[in-house]
């Protein structure tokens, strides 16, 4: 089969096409034929080593299709259901293995890139205004790079919860999109705190949403009102230096959590039920899904290129056809 292959950490030129055995599901394992890769973040993480992986890595773990094979064991899904999962065995490739209780189905009236496309934000996006900040109506939350993949599905979740949204975005063509996402105000990086603060009568926010990391976190601890929680669930710009607990007293008695997504579907129960709210809001039509880029799977590298050199909206995908 056709996959993307890493021989050795490094720019996206490491991202090469290779022809690789198709893989075999094992016990309690399905395989699907990858219609649609979603492409994040942390793939590119894995491939510059930031997160070390085993090499040689076929990257990705997102993504859509449909079930051509069940492994002994499996009773919980047949060859032919159409399936996306976040836990793909390698999902830059015609095919990948992943567990069958990893999997989620895919509602009829959702087509395989949306499933690909909102699955692993939108599962993020959901915990995010679920669990590790409560959006409560009312309240004012900011959410960093809001017309980026997971921002998207972050301003419409906590708009529908009854929050004011202040977005912060790089480009005015981004701007309408995170606007049309609900966002109720949209500033620029340069003056963040500052805009917080003028944007809420001087109290600052009861929670900031930020998945840039290095270059907001500062900013993101001061636009907070006393108490406040900081959700450092990204960086994007790089990491963020070792920190002092004391800065928490001093910026308001705040609190700061650094959660991941694997830890809010650690069940499959927990997966579903997160899993149906949200592709259930995209197959009604109350969560819009925006495909920023669409690549053939052998332009891998071109995808990461884009969304690390912030030019990209929404979410990219890898598609085979
Ligand atoms: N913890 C979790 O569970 C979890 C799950 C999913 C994703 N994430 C994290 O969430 C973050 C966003 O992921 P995403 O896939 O939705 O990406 P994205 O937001 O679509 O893309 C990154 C955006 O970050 C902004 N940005 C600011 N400074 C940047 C810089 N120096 N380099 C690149 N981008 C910069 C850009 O928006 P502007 O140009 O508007 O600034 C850019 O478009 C990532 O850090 C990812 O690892 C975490």
């Amino acid at each position: 089969m056709q996959a993307i292959q890493i021989q050795r950490t490094g720019g996206p030129e490491v991202l090469t096409p290779a022809e690789v055995e198709q893989p075999q599901p094992g016990p309690g394992e399905v395989r699907l034929q990858v219609t649609a890769a979603g492409v994040n973040f942390i793939d590119v993480y894995h491939r510059t080593g930031t997160y070390p992986m085993p090499l040689p890595l076929i990257p990705g773990a997102e993504g859509a299709g449909v079930v051509n094979a069940v492994g002994p064991g499996v009773e919980t899904v047949r060859v032919g259901d159409r399936v996306a999962s976040t836990e793909l065995q390698g999902a830059y490739a015609e095919y990948a293995v992943v567990p069958a209780d990893r999997v989620v189905p895919i509602p009829d009236g959702v087509s395989d890139e949306q499933a690909a496309a909102v699955l692993l934000q939108g599962l993020t996006a959901h915990y995010l205004v679920h669990d590790s900040y409560r959006v409560q109506a009312g309240d004012t939350v900011v959410v960093h790079a809001a017309a980026g993949g997971v921002g998207l599905l972050l301003t419409q979740l906590a708009t529908k919860l009854g929050a004011r949204v202040i977005g912060t975005v790089s480009a005015l063509e981004k701007e309408k999109l995170a606007r049309d996402a609900g966002a109720a105000e949209i500033i620029g990086y340069d003056s963040i705190a500052e805009d917080v603060r003028r944007l809420t009568d001087g109290e600052g926010v009861p929670a900031v949403y930020d998945g840039v990391g290095r270059s907001t976190f500062d900013a993101s601890m001061a636009s907070l009102r006393l108490h406040g929680v900081l959700v450092l669930y990204g960086q994007s710009s790089g990491p963020v230096p070792p920190f002092d607990p004391n800065r928490l007293q001093h910026a308001g008695s705040i609190y700061l959590t650094r959660p991941t997504l694997r830890h809010f579907v650690a069940t499959p129960e927990e997966l579903t039920r997160r899993a149906d709210h949200i592709l259930g809001m995209v197959a009604d039509g109350s969560l819009s899904v925006h495909i920023g880029g669409r690549y053939p799977l052998a332009e891998a590298g071109r995808a990461h290129t884009d969304l690390q050199s912030r030019r990209t909206t929404g979410k990219l995908l890898l598609v085979t056809d």
